[in-house]
């Protein structure tokens, strides 16, 4: 058997927070060890909302660097940017024309975003599952590690690679494409935003304080901690469906201390939320210290990055030109791709 294959990617948009880490960069970095490992900088799914270009290519290179300053080994992993792989469009358009409207116009992420957009959203905005779609199925990819919240974007790209690419160009005995599986990890999988325990913490949030970015300074994190939301009740607890803010900084707290939930819980059942938010406070300022300290400098050698992201792009290219090439002769198209 071949190792397993692993894929997966964020945007390159703003800053990533405690969520990104905490329910997909984190379990990244463990599966390099026992998988073969893709990870992508999804800078075409930045463009699905209105973009700066500046900006685009600051965050793609910040995006590119916290993964390494996370632990992601260049060595063990193939790591590029979707937009310098052109096979990722060339499926994605291929795909849009065997997917039906209405299975993209359920997909939750976009009636959220939709409706934040008003009048000007873009059809890469409903699309944008498509096009994830075939970031992963380009890799033949057993698995794929997102948080919660992509999941039913899974379920969407499982449904088009089986019923829509091998039920009618493949064969039972010679599918086309590989059918991904999800995976979610349940520590970690809903961070929750600072400012209300019920909503996730998202990139999208206008408010800075909901979210605790990987590279916000100590004195920025103690504050944000400070100033988040609590309740009226003593002590941190776990599942009181009353308590959500309790509930997500206790999470917090055990993951990042390494305490796991249990011990958490009842180092913490007695404490009071002035004793509690400082605990926390310096528990996450030391978590991120070393991914903050790698990130500054991998920051200083943009050539090494560059040849970084070259090898990795390299890499994925010869994957995934392969799989494009057998998805194009089993719907009839002509052999052939343009190469340099
Ligand atoms: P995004 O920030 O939407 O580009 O998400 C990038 C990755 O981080 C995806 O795998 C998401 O599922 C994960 N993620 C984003 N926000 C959170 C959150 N609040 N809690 C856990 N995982 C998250
Ligand atoms: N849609 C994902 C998100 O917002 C990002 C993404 C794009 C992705 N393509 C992917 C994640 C492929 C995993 C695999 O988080």
């Amino acid at each position: 058997m071949s190792t397993p294959r692993v894929l997966s990617g964020v945007q390159p948009t703003g800053s990533l927070h405690l969520g990104n880490w905490l329910g997909a960069i984190r379990n990244w970095v463990d599966l390099q060890q026992s998988h073969d490992t893709f990870f992508c900088v999804v800078d075409l799914h930045a463009v699905t909302v209105p973009h700066d270009p500046a900006q685009l290519a600051a965050d793609t290179r910040s995006t590119a660097a916290l993964y390494l300053a996370c632990g992601i080994d260049p060595n063990q992993s193939t790591v590029f940017v979707q937009s310098q792989v052109s096979a990722h469009a060339e499926l994605g358009w291929l795909l849009n024309c065997v997917t039906p409207l209405n299975w993209l116009e359920r997909m939750i992420q976009f009636k959220e975003k939709a409706l934040k957009q008003g009048d000007n959203v873009s059809v890469g905005l409903l699309d944008y599952p498509v096009l994830m779609a075939a970031d992963i199925l380009l890799y033949d990819a057993d698995l794929v590690p997102v948080g919660e919240d992509q999941k039913q974007h899974l379920e969407l790209a499982r449904d088009i690679a089986q019923q829509r690419i091998n039920s009618r160009f493949g064969s039972d005995e010679q599918p086309v494409l590989k059918v991904p599986k999800p995976m979610i990890l349940k520590d970690g999988a809903r961070v929750m935003s600072l400012t209300d325990g019920t909503a996730k913490m998202s990139k999208s949030d206008p408010n800075e304080s909901s979210r605790i970015n990987l590279l916000d300074p100590p004195e920025l994190i103690t504050k944000k901690i400070k100033r988040a939301k609590t309740d009226p009740q003593m002590g941190l607890e776990f599942d009181n469906s009353e308590r959500p803010e309790a509930d997500n900084l206790l999470g917090l707290y055990a993951l990042l201390s390494g305490a796991g939930r249990e011990a958490a819980a009842s180092e913490c059942a007695g404490m009071g939320w002035g004793k509690f938010k400082p605990l926390l406070a310096e528990t996450v300022v030391e978590a991120l210290r070393p991914v903050q300290e790698r990130y500054q400098s991998i920051q200083a050698d943009p050539a090494e990055l560059d040849r970084v992201l070259a090898a990795g792009r390299d890499r994925a290219a010869t994957v995934a030109n392969t799989t494009l090439e057998r998805v194009k002769a089993s719907m009839g198209f002509l052999p052939g791709t343009a190469r340099s």
